[in-house]
């Protein structure tokens, strides 16, 4: 694998998984600086900026890893998980913020929900701040990326219609024994595999990801991870290590035999090789630096951008709901308020020497070219 031999972004599954095995010649400080290359060239050195505003923690899924999942009922510090909704002015307060700070795009993330009065309060809710976020900047208000989890197709084209132009929806892990190991038996892979191509086929576009160091997963399966993500296409990726749930869930983890069993140090480290690989494989998407970086390292999500990252999503969600969102143990950020969450984020692209892009979607420039 030397600089000279590697045709654009084709790259053997052995090839991907010797390279998060650590054995990119020069190890991981060059092959950072390779993803970076690859990065400043495809989609620019610039930092996309989101709003990350996480408006309901209620779930009717169960996944076992999750903090938020439906059977939760106690937070990280035994007390009863609260479920909360924000309402719509609440939400839209989010919105604004995110258009007084500069911010072209926010991301709208909540617990899945299928039932109707949810899907008529989300439609409803986009529509508003499309309405009302139009400015000379942004003629088309504010981009939005929605992430709901699985829906139907029909709901999905209501999303698009009423706004939402971005869609998260991890896979998690491709592998489909693994899938079934983090997951009850009536959440099915197949299930996750058609609603992304549902999103696709209704015109979003359309990001991905996986959770980085599950047990079980080898270096195998997140190099067929990478390959997954080219074969449907993804615009957008966000994934990050794999962390002790927070509250009851952590007890369902350790009852499932699914506690990390690997350090934290290891996973951070694979994180940021598989962030690499996937900036040299996929090269014109964006790719988020998570925040579940940020809880094994204070840096975490700096070293992600230094592993060729471009977007990062500081959390808008007000200040009292954060301690009821927490997807895992250590998720950064659940003492600080909106405002901090913002101010502390062009530190960190200052910090990885890397400029802020404001005032625009900041779409990948992979979804322009389709
Ligand atoms: N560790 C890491 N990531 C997690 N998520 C949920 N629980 C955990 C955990 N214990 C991530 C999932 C999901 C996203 C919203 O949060 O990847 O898609």
């Amino acid at each position: 694998m030397s600089d000279t031999i590697v045709p654009r972004g084709t790259f053997s599954l052995e090839e991907l998984e010797e390279l998060l095995l650590g054995r990119w010649p020069g190890g991981d400080a060059a092959l950072a600086a390779r993803a970076r290359q690859v990065m400043a060239d495809e989609v620019g050195e610039e930092v996309r900026l989101r709003g990350l505003l996480e408006f309901s923690n209620r779930c009717t899924s169960d996944c076992y890893y999750c903090g938020i999942r439906r059977s939760s009922r106690s937070d990280d510090q035994g007390a009863p998980l609260v479920r909360f909704d924000l309402s719509e002015e609440a939400i839209l307060e989010g919105a604004r913020l995110c258009l007084q700070e500069g911010y072209g795009s926010m991301t709208l993330q909540a617990g899945e929900r299928r039932d109707r009065p949810f899907i008529d309060f989300v439609e409803g809710v986009l529509r508003r701040i499309k309405e009302e976020t139009v400015t000379p900047d942004l003629p088309r208000g504010l981009g939005i990326t929605l992430s709901v989890g699985e829906q139907t197709r029909e709901t999905y084209r209501r999303f698009f219609d009423a706004g939402a132009h971005r869609y998260l929806l991890r896979v998690e892990t491709s592998n489909p024994r693994l899938f079934a190991r983090l997951h009850p038996p009536e959440q099915p892979l197949e299930r996750r595999l058609q609603a992304l191509e549902d999103l696709r086929a209704e015109g979003f576009q359309v990001g991905t990801g996986v959770m980085i160091g599950i047990p079980g997963q080898t270096s195998r399966d997140l190099a067929r991870d990478i390959m997954f993500f080219r074969e449907i296409d993804a615009d957008m990726i966000g994934m990050g290590p794999y962390i002790e749930a927070a509250g009851s869930a952590r007890e369902e983890m350790h009852r499932q035999g699914l506690l990390p069993d690997t350090s934290g140090a290891e996973r951070l480290r694979l994180s940021l090789r598989m962030i690499a690989a996937t900036r040299l494989v996929l090269r014109d998407v964006n790719i988020a630096a998570a925040t579940a970086l940020q809880a094994l390292s204070p840096t975490g999500r700096e070293q992600g951008l230094a592993f060729g990252a471009n977007v990062l999503m500081p959390i808008v969600t007000p200040g009292g709901q954060r301690r009821a969102y927490q997807l895992y143990q250590g998720k950064p950020c659940v003492e600080e308020t909106a405002r901090e969450c913002i101010s502390c984020t062009p530190r960190r692209a200052a910090w990885a020497r890397r400029p802020v892009s404001y005032h625009s979607w900041g779409d990948a420039p992979h979804a322009r070219r389709k």
